[in-house]
């Protein structure tokens, strides 16, 4: 196997996601300590922001930057090597979440075994589910008392509309929990309360033996077995190739907190996770392993510096192998680029890399050249199909309130959109640009930015929106109709897509009603 090949297929690029407070810190952390990433516990620097500061986005800013380097944290554990993407806990940041999902070959889902599955988790499922990555769930906080776990497994099937294999399970919970029988591994993991160590296995084939009632009692034993067997009955074997494909989720029981299935987890999980995948451009599907360099950028990080409009482009690798000070294509620009200063995240350290592979994600420095979806490659002409936009959940007029400064301000709007803050839609009836986002907070982030790094002002005006849909029709006279007819609410998004904006629901399933021929579609790709 050649080296490429090798270095290819040893790589994991994965993000972790949950609701906020499920665990996801906590375990990220405990799998960079298996990596040998850090060495105490407590020095990763949160990405989450801190509950204290939800209405002070400034202070969100602030830890936003500071947790550039975090964003993406590589490590090589067991001779793969893992990249984690991290994502913004705050939900006000989903779409940033959203994105990193494209770039990722797999996701791990925390869910809080009190409080389940949570909403937060299930949107962010969809996304896993239109793009069919493999997902394994990990049930974080054992240690305290929450859901019995065959309902919760109940839950998760329902919830996130994916089968589940519990590949660990629990021995009681909270106050009483004893640890897990592996399944996956054929052993008894034992947890220790109020120790935080690495766990206690016992090797344990045969769950019949009467040595288990030594380790965990008569009553646990005998319900452990119990509960073994109607797994057995009821879940299917784990067929990795299912699992490959987003069909179904292997589940672990564990307490991130006292670092107890994390390691049953890692090990599991850079056996069966995928190496990179291949990825459908709109032209062919890329492979990895054979294919010449190619890459998209994924998210920009601005710096929050009003001097100079500095940013840090990150780029999925999707083939090949990427060499610093070589040429490659920008494909919208159609013009050849080098990069001398690329950058790679080991660790919690941010370093120039001479090379990355197919997996990897690198940083470049950018002053403007990329947005959001961008295709680089050795010289072919590839356009990666990027994530579709969804539906925004808020909308404002945006208004220039000082009129000397227009010019910048359609400047700053362009980039900033470019960048991925929020959504801008242009209503055809009036002219007039609507600013969509997930959360109140990006109206702030948007103002302030518009005014610290252009110079412009600008003020919101309220607009009463349900949704925004995309609209299609294989029936154009029907579409063409249908303009005519909701030309006030007809607005076009940023790719020029024609996009209805419905005020209310009812309008909408009127308008569904009534044009039967015409798909509405809440998110910009189907
Ligand atoms: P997040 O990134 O998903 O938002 O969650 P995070 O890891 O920050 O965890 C949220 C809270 O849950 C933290 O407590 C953390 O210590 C706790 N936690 C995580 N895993 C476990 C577990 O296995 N068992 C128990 N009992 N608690 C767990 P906090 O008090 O909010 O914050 P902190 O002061 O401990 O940092």
């Amino acid at each position: 196997m050649s080296d490429l090949i090798k270095e290819i297929q040893r790589r994991r690029t994965f993000a972790i996601i949950s609701h906020p407070d499920a665990g996801k810190t906590t375990l990220t952390e405990k799998l960079l300590l298996f990596g040998g990433a850090i060495h105490v516990a407590g020095a990763v620097k949160s990405n989450k922001i801190k509950k204290t500061a939800t209405s002070d986005w400034m202070e969100i800013e602030k830890q936003r930057g500071i947790s550039v380097a975090t964003s993406v944290m590589g490590f090589d554990y067991e001779g793969y090597k893992i990249n984690i993407l991290d994502t913004p806990g705050h939900q006000d940041f989903a779409e940033d979440t959203y994105r990193t999902l494209t770039a990722v070959d797999s996701v791990i889902i925390v869910v809080d075994i009190a409080k389940g599955v949570e909403q937060q988790t299930r949107k962010l499922m969809e996304v896993c589910r239109m793009r069919k990555t493999p997902v394994i769930v990990f049930v974080n906080k054992m240690d305290r008392d929450g859901q019995d776990p065959f309902d919760l497994l109940d839950e998760l099937e329902q919830e996130l509309k994916i089968n589940v294999r519990p590949l660990s399970w629990p021995i009681d919970m909270g106050q009483n929990f004893k640890g897990v029988y592996n399944i996956y591994e054929e052993k008894l993991d034992l947890y220790t309360p109020s120790k935080q160590t690495i766990t206690e296995s016992v090797a344990f084939k045969d769950v019949n033996s009467p040595e288990l009632e030594k380790f965990i009692g008569d009553k646990l034993a005998k319900k452990l077995r119990a509960d073994l067997e109607l797994i057995e009955g009821v879940y299917p074997e784990l067929d990795i190739d299912t699992y490959l494909k987003g069909e179904i989720a292997p589940v672990f029981f564990g307490s991130a907190l006292n670092n107890f299935g994390v390691k049953e987890l890692l090990d599991c999980f850079v056996r069966i996770a995928p190496s990179p995948r291949p990825v459908q451009a709109e032209e062919r599907i890329v492979t990895p392993e054979k294919d010449l360099f190619s890459g998209f950028i994924f998210k920009i990080h601005a710096n929050m510096d009003p001097n100079h409009r500095s940013c840090i482009a990150f780029l999925k690798i999707c083939s090949g192998e990427f060499e610093r000070n070589a040429n490659y294509k920008h494909v919208r620009f159609g013009k050849m680029m080098r990069f001398s200063s690329p950058t790679a995240f080991m660790a919690q350290k941010k370093e120039t890399v001479d090379e990355a592979f197919a997996g990897d994600i690198i940083g470049l420095p950018d002053t403007g050249n990329f947005k959001i979806g961008d295709t680089l490659t050795a010289g072919e002409e590839l356009h990666f199909k990027g994530l579709p936009s969804f539906s925004p959940e808020m909308f404002k007029y945006i208004e220039n309130a000082d009129p000397m400064k227009s010019k910048q301000l359609n400047r700053g709007i362009d980039q900033l959109m470019d960048e991925g803050v929020a959504q801008l839609f242009t209503n055809q009836f009036n002219g007039r640009k609507i600013i969509g986002t997930v959360g109140q907070l990006q109206f702030e982030v948007i103002q302030y930015r518009l005014l610290h790094e252009y110079g412009a002002q600008c003020k919101w005006e309220p607009i009463n929106l349900f949704k925004a849909c995309w609209i299609e029709s294989d029936f154009p006279d029907e579409l063409e109709n249908f303009k005519k007819r909701k030309f006030q609410y007809m607005a076009k998004d940023k790719e020029g897509r024609d996009v209805f904006l419905a005020d209310s629901n009812y309008v909408l399933q009127m308008a569904q009603q009534d044009f039967k021929n015409i798909k509405f579609h809440f998110s910009s790709e189907f």
